[in-house]
């Protein structure tokens, strides 16, 4: 078994933690907060949220575990997402530092457009390249795009910039590795699998309880493993619960063998023709 922490192999760290639905709910705070104080105490650097998340709350919820964490902000990695309706060239810039006030952050480590919208893209991309210039965040990049998206965002100008891109990718929703997988490999370019066991739904998958059971392991960290066989696939997941995080984290010291990833291949097949990207 090797031994990996949640922040290491890629310039970006390996394993962060998701947001979605916190920040909902006044009665849930203090449970969100004790769960992003305790990930961030176990070596967690990545925090996943968006400005959609609870209308603001989650990043309002952050804010307040970052001021209880022991880590500098420095060590953290946080990710934010601008709406698309938002993201126009001015638009962009007052959603970041809307982001960041909520966060109580001075920079964001990286700022995406949540999916594509009606705005240029190339007009987002000046945007983020103007919030990089002037320090308030640190890279960026885009989620839920597919192939042909990718390819128009590169061709625009400093559209090359682009760090990563956020998309549904777990064991049960195979269709990014038709293309766009590899086409971001050779466009270096990293790939953040979000709902990375498919909203808890992979948990009840009999095919991988009994997979999972064969190695010791539980299903989600056999479909968190599998995503980590990938060295440029950084997945984010969602807990609200301190063993599940524990549990999470498990997946980043599985390695899984031939036989296993086999079985797992047979269980949730490689997709055999190009689909339309799918996402929530
Ligand atoms: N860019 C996008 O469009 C987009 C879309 C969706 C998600 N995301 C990001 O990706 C993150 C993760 O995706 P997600 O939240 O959709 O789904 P997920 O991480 O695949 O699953 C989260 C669900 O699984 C449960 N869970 C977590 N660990 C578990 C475990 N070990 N055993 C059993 N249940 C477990 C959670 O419940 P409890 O909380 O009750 O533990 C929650 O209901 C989001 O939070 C968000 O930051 C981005």
């Amino acid at each position: 078994m090797t031994t990996r922490t949640p922040s290491t192999d890629t310039a970006m760290p390996r394993f962060g933690i998701g947001t979605w639905r916190m920040g909902e709910q006044s009665s849930a705070a203090q449970a969100e907060i004790a769960l992003i104080t305790a990930a961030i105490e176990r070596g967690v650097t990545l925090i996943d949220t968006a400005e959609m998340y609870g209308d603001g709350g989650a990043e309002r919820v952050i804010a307040r575990a970052i001021a209880n964490a022991p880590a500098a902000r420095e060590k953290l990695f946080i990710v934010s997402k601008v709406y698309p309706h938002n993201a126009s060239r001015n638009g962009t810039i007052a959603a970041c530092e809307r982001s960041l006030k909520r966060l109580g952050a001075d920079y964001l480590d990286c700022y995406l457009l949540h999916w594509p919208g009606e705005h240029p893209i190339a007009e987002t991309v000046h945007a983020f390249e103007t919030l990089k210039a002037q320090g308030k965040i640190r890279a960026w990049g885009v989620s839920n795009f597919d192939l042909a998206d990718m390819q128009q965002l590169i061709t625009t100008p400093n559209g090359n910039n682009v760090a990563t891109n956020q998309v549904l990718y777990n064991l049960s929703c195979r269709g990014v590795e038709f293309s766009l997988l590899s086409w971001q490999r050779d466009h270096a370019i990293s790939t953040m699998a979000y709902s990375p066991i498919a909203q808890a739904e992979l948990v009840k998958s009999s095919k991988l309880i009994a997979i999972a059971s064969d190695i010791g392991a539980t299903p989600a960290q056999v479909a968190m493993a599998w995503l980590l066989t990938q060295p440029d696939v950084i997945v984010i997941p969602k807990t609200t619960h301190l063993a599940r995080l524990e549990e999470n984290l498990g997946a980043l010291n599985l390695t899984l063998d031939a036989s296993t990833l086999a079985a797992l291949d047979s269980a949730f097949p490689k997709p055999s023709k190009r689909t339309p990207l799918a996402m929530l």
